[in-house]
């Protein structure tokens, strides 16, 4: 058979701090554990899809370091498809610097060296496999460009992560996409809200996305699940809440596991309802937080 999920977009190194609490600004702190591991969202993405049982694919740039081959092998190993997964020499293979406190909270700056290389052309030499994939997935830590190209040879559904989000979102990306989904904050900054944090705001940034152009919204809200609505029916919010989660111990990925769950469960069973699949990837996502790491903690089917 063809590929379920294919995804196009990043692979970056993670290093991962753990600290009683995030340092402010200027502040130096004492962290109690260090580890290296897989990430990057486009990465993170096709290893959950692929996981739980999806034919996955992905196109993504890494740097001719000990670090890119370090990760072609672990793709490999993931079952994935890495007939486009290019080494550019004298390139850097993306890294994140991430802090995760003992709250599980994080934050993450991204230096994505050989990401920034991902063209058109990519997208054009991936085109036989973008004819025959179920599912599409994107992100925004690589070119727009390269993305839009993507995105205009898909004949399948696709989803578009805008993470990290622009202020200014093309329209176009927004159109492009059968499904958009961000988190909370990624919907605060492209709606111009100052912040997001109940059902009801969450719903009112759905139907202004629509209006700057998406499809179909998803907006993921943490531990309290998720909010959806399609252009065909605007008004027709519906929240899908999430399981409980007794203790948090890393959120990061859990996004992505989110979406590479999605991805997963709208390339396998496209009979389900949309509400269906989001319940599916909430509880693939609750199990991801309860475990350190990013890929490190995504589920097996
Ligand atoms: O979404 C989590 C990911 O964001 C991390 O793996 C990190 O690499 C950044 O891209
Ligand atoms: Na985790």
């Amino acid at each position: 058979g063809g590929i379920d999920v294919l995804v196009f977009g990043s692979a970056i190194i993670d290093f991962v701090c753990y600290t009683p609490r995030l340092p402010k600004a200027g502040e130096t702190l004492h962290g109690h554990n260090f580890q290296t591991g897989y990430g990057g969202k486009g990465a993170n993405q096709c290893v959950a899809a692929a996981r739980l049982g999806s034919k996955a694919a992905l196109v993504a740039k890494l740097g001719d370091d000990s670090f890119g081959a370090d990760y072609l092998r672990q793709l490999r190993a993931e079952g994935i498809n890495v007939q486009h997964v290019d080494q550019l020499s004298g390139q850097t293979t993306g890294v994140a610097q991430i802090a995760v406190s003992d709250g599980g909270e994080n934050n993450i700056i991204i230096v994505v060296g050989a990401n920034n290389s991902l063209s058109a052309d990519d997208a054009t030499r991936a085109q036989p496999l973008l004819a025959q994939a179920k599912v599409l997935v994107c992100q925004l830590e690589t070119p727009l460009a390269a993305t839009l190209a993507a995105l205009r040879l898909c004949k399948g559904t696709s989803i578009v992560n805008a993470a990290p989000a622009l202020e200014q979102t093309p329209p176009e990306l927004l159109q492009l996409a059968s499904i958009l989904c961000v988190n909370e904050s990624e919907a605060a900054l492209m709606t111009g809200v100052a912040e997001i944090s109940s059902v009801c705001e969450a719903k009112t940034a759905v139907s202004r996305l629509i209006e700057l152009g998406a499809n179909t919204v998803i907006i993921t809200l943490g531990k309290l699940g998720a909010v959806c609505a399609t252009r065909k029916s605007p008004t027709l919010c519906e929240h899908v809440p999430a399981p409980v989660v007794d203790k948090v111990v890393d959120t990061t990925g859990a996004g992505d596991a989110f979406i590479g769950a999605l991805a997963h469960n709208l390339a396998r069973f496209p009979e389900h309802a949309l509400t269906a699949h989001i319940a599916a990837a909430c509880a693939v996502a609750s199990k991801s937080v309860q475990l350190p790491g990013t890929q490190a903690s995504f589920p097996y089917a």
